[in-house]
């Protein structure tokens, strides 16, 4: 018989389902690898920058609205949403006291300025630093997620070795943010650098981070190798050194601080005529792809031990950060390779990692 093992249900804790029929396919995409909830992401279009439906604040969409779509597409499937505020120029402290007192807010989410797909909505950090933000979240316990690249770079410094966008904004900003707001909840979202990863690890308790399956797996030599466009992401895949301390720090046994956080990021339209859009789509198969990088990293997910580090950060460090409820639901991941499928939504197709590298996956699940 194959290698098995009984887990959870869990939360992807930072993902994008998008808007419109987008929406449906990628929610139900995640509640067939067995999700029992997510943390969306709201660079949606219109951007989701405010918190109730009924409050007029630009022409945004709402916290309360979103989460609501998102908890109907999944037909009740899903135990809890958390729909991070978009922080823009039009984000104010009033707006956060209101939105935690009511239970609807429990997260922001801070995009560089132009830093990546749909990012163009954001404010410099040091805006929301002044501006009583950050401190009315401190105040209400609201979680900061932070996309924690450097903006503004020239493009020929964005990937500067040992100098890169991730590594200057967790040397000279995260220090910073977090001297000024020590009780400031924080997640590092989709770490990629061992820079972050040291940055996280000397950090408090409350400062946690996640880790995608396609930054735990590859590395830039993978997306050159033949040009793999699918694995074009933001922040971008790393060295083979930042690879190695994610996988020390998601797999270590006492493992506190990094979780799962897919980002997967579906592009109806990858390929644009000189380019290619920012985002990998991990739907339906992200716990075969992390226990894949587990593997990887040397974890035998064969004996107890290996499999409780996995499930520690697939099922429970983001799941107790976040208060979400622990699911009774389980589900088995077998060692049974499995052919991927893209994902169709009308006349589009979405191509899921590992496809372009590989079409099999060595987990399924049963
Ligand atoms: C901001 C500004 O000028 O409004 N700076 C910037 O865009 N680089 C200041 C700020 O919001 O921190
Ligand atoms: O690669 C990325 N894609 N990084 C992000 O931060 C955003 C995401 C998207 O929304 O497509
Ligand atoms: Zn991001
Ligand atoms: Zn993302």
């Amino acid at each position: 018989m194959a290698l098995e093992f009984t887990l959870p249900h869990w939360y992807d804790l930072h993902t994008h389902f998008r808007q419109d029929d987008t929406l449906p396919a990628t929610v139900s995409d995640h509640v067939a690898m067995s999700c029992a909830g997510a943390l969306a992401m709201p660079n949606t279009a219109p951007p989701v920058g405010k918190i109730f439906a009924a409050d007029e604040v630009a022409n945004y969409k709402s916290v309360e609205q979103y989460r609501a779509e998102i908890i109907a597409a999944s037909h009740g499937t899903f135990r809890e949403v958390i729909v991070p505020l978009y922080l823009t120029r039009d984000t104010t402290p009033d707006m956060i006291e209101r939105g935690a007192a009511s239970g609807l807010l429990k997260a922001c989410k801070y995009y560089p300025p132009h830093g990546t797909t749909g990012a163009e909505f954001g404010a410099p950090l040091t805006h929301f630093m002044e501006n009583g933000v950050f401190q009315a979240m401190q105040e209400a316990g609201v979680t900061l997620c932070l996309h924690g690249e450097e903006h503004g770079l020239a493009p020929e410094r964005y990937f500067d070795r040992g100098e890169n966008a991730e590594e200057i904004f967790y040397r000279e900003r995260m220090p910073r943010l977090v001297d000024s707001f020590p009780e400031l909840r924080l997640v590092g979202e989709h770490l990629t650098t061992k820079v972050g990863v040291d940055f996280i690890l000397d950090a408090p308790a409350h400062v946690k981070a996640n880790i995608t399956p396609q930054h735990l797996i590859y590395t830039v030599g993978s997306l050159l190798n033949g040009l793999k466009y699918h694995l074009y992401c933001l922040p971008l895949v790393k060295f083979d050194a930042d690879r190695a301390a994610l996988r020390a720090a998601a797999t270590a046994p006492d493992n506190s601080k990094f979780f799962a956080g897919t980002d997967s990021a579906p592009h109806t339209r990858k390929t644009t005529p000189c380019g290619c859009a920012a985002g990998c789509y991990t739907g339906r198969v992200a716990p075969q792809l992390y226990a894949q990088a587990f593997e990887m990293a040397g974890v035998d997910l064969s004996t107890k031990a290996g499999q409780t580090v996995f499930e520690n950060f697939l099922c429970t460090i983001g799941r107790e950060f976040y208060s979400l409820p622990q699911p009774t639901e389980t589900f088995i991941l077998e060692r049974q390779p499995e052919k991927v499928l893209p994902l169709q939504i009308g006349d589009q197709t979405i191509i899921p990692l590992p496809l372009g590298m590989e079409t099999e996956l060595p987990w399924r699940i049963k």
